[in-house]
């Protein structure tokens, strides 16, 4: 395919949705009224358990407290990445004589309480993994047959996020089943973030999910598939969510969200570029910011990426709209824009395809859904760079480079000059 201006002619505009979150009835434990941001185990560290073998990436209380020193040293506390969650493999293939959940104790020597005691004396929240069925994915015990001791043991623990899974479970038990483990954790009396997969594997098996039931049950949820630390999966993910926008963004606001899974940036299979578009593209999704990577190795690149503050800013900010693909054009470039407070507007444009150099953009403001205001100012988002005035009968070009690339850049009203002197 050529590259060239005739591109901005073969528009497919969107219908465009300045206002798209409804208010809809959802869970009320006052949790997560901006979309989580942390960081998780698995994408990176898997269910690695040999510490023989692999003493420095095993699933264990050692990796956890180091990561965990990371995060805060490291500056990702500071920049809002609060939770530590601990994936599937962290528990023993039984429970104890009670019944209770028990980790692997050659690998949590401590237990869990003091794992969680000390995430919290570093200013971090505590997360861990289970699975609503007879075992997790990985062959270790399930709640089901045990939601309250369960919920109990995890309160016990000061648990602050549990991620439920549904492997090894009927799925259409999940309707009842993913609502009574929030009845436990409710009945604890601890304020415990629910993280469910209930509509993922709803959606992978063609039953339609019942999102008002889930976003009255859940703080996030998976829609769909596991990420996985290469770009065709993050930009299959985009698609699927580009695709399936309408159904899901009217469940999606402060308290419960969306969740398109982790951020694989700092890994083995993601480009800079490509790294920038799931950050950006995460952002505008008001994803939650959940990082799966080695802090120990990650690059100087990476690291920015992720601690990006106007990314941060706009996946945090407070209406918790969730973005929206708004254009497609030839050749797989598309847009997508995510309303702000303060009448502002990020945007990002993305060009997925190898293509070896740059192309060259002309939208018209119009086709941004831009003309409540006659002037706007324009803003590159990943430096902050003003990048001019523009009339609403403008054109905005700008130049994006290939193969997973993006140009992310935010709009406000134009400052009147007489204001500004
Ligand atoms: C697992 O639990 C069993 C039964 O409570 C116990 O005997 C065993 O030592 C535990 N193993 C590990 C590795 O924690
Ligand atoms: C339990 O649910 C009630 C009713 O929605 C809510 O007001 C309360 O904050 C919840 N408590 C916890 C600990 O989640
Ligand atoms: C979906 O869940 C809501 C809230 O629990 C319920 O009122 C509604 O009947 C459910 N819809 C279907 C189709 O089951
Ligand atoms: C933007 O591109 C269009 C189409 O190529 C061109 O007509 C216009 O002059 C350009 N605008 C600016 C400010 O460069």
């Amino acid at each position: 395919m050529k590259w060239s201006q005739h591109a901005i002619n073969c528009l497919i505009v969107f219908i465009l949705c300045d206002s798209c979150f409804h208010q809809v009835s959802s869970l009320e434990n006052g949790l997560l009224r901006q979309p989580p941001m942390g960081w998780l185990t698995w994408q990176r560290f898997r269910c690695v358990t040999d510490c023989h073998q692999n003493p420095d990436s095993c699933i264990s209380e050692k990796l956890i407290r180091t990561q965990a020193e990371l995060l805060v040293s490291g500056g990702y506390l500071a920049a809002g990445y609060e939770y530590i969650i601990i994936d599937d493999c962290w528990l023993n293939q039984t429970r104890a004589a009670d019944g209770s959940l028990q980790p692997d104790f050659d690998r949590f020597p401590n237990g869990i309480r003091a794992l969680s005691d000390y995430v919290h004396s570093l200013g971090l929240k505590f997360g861990i993994y289970e699975d609503y069925g007879t075992q997790t994915c990985a062959g270790f015990p399930g709640v089901l047959g045990h939601l309250e001791q369960d919920a109990k043991t995890f309160a016990s623990w000061n648990v602050d996020y549990l991620k439920l899974d549904g492997c090894n479970a009927d799925i259409k038990d999940f309707d009842t089943g993913y609502p009574s483990m929030e009845n436990a954790l409710n009945a604890t009396g601890r304020p415990i973030a629910y993280s469910c997969s209930w509509p993922a594997y709803q959606e992978y098996s063609k039953i339609k999910p019942n999102y008002s039931a889930i976003s009255q049950t859940c703080n996030l949820w998976r829609n769909w598939g596991d990420i996985d630390d290469s770009w065709d999966s993050v930009y299959s993910i985009i698609n699927w969510f580009g695709d399936n926008q309408d159904r899901l963004s009217p469940f999606h606001g402060p308290g419960h969200w969306n969740d398109p899974d982790m951020i694989v940036v700092g890994n083995y299979g993601l480009s800079p570029g490509q790294s920038r578009a799931q950050m950006a593209l995460w952002s505008i999704m008001a994803a939650p910011l959940i990082l799966s990577v080695d802090l120990r190795t990650i690059s100087d690149w990476a690291r920015e990426i992720i601690l990006n503050k106007n990314l941060i800013a706009i996946n945090q900010d407070p209406l918790g709209a969730m973005g929206r693909r708004i254009l497609k054009l030839d050749g797989d470039v598309q847009v997508w824009s995510k309303s702000l407070q303060d009448d502002r507007t990020a945007f990002v444009a993305l060009f997925p395809q190898p293509y070896g150099t740059p192309i060259h953009m002309s939208i018209l403001l119009t086709d941004l859904g831009l003309g409540r205001f006659d002037e706007y100012d324009f803003f590159e988002t990943f430096h902050d760079e003003f990048h001019g005035k523009y009339h609403k009968t403008d054109r905005y070009n700008f130049t994006i480079n290939p193969a997973g690339d993006v140009h992310a850049f935010y709009v406000e009203k134009a400052v009147i000059k007489s204001q500004k002197l």
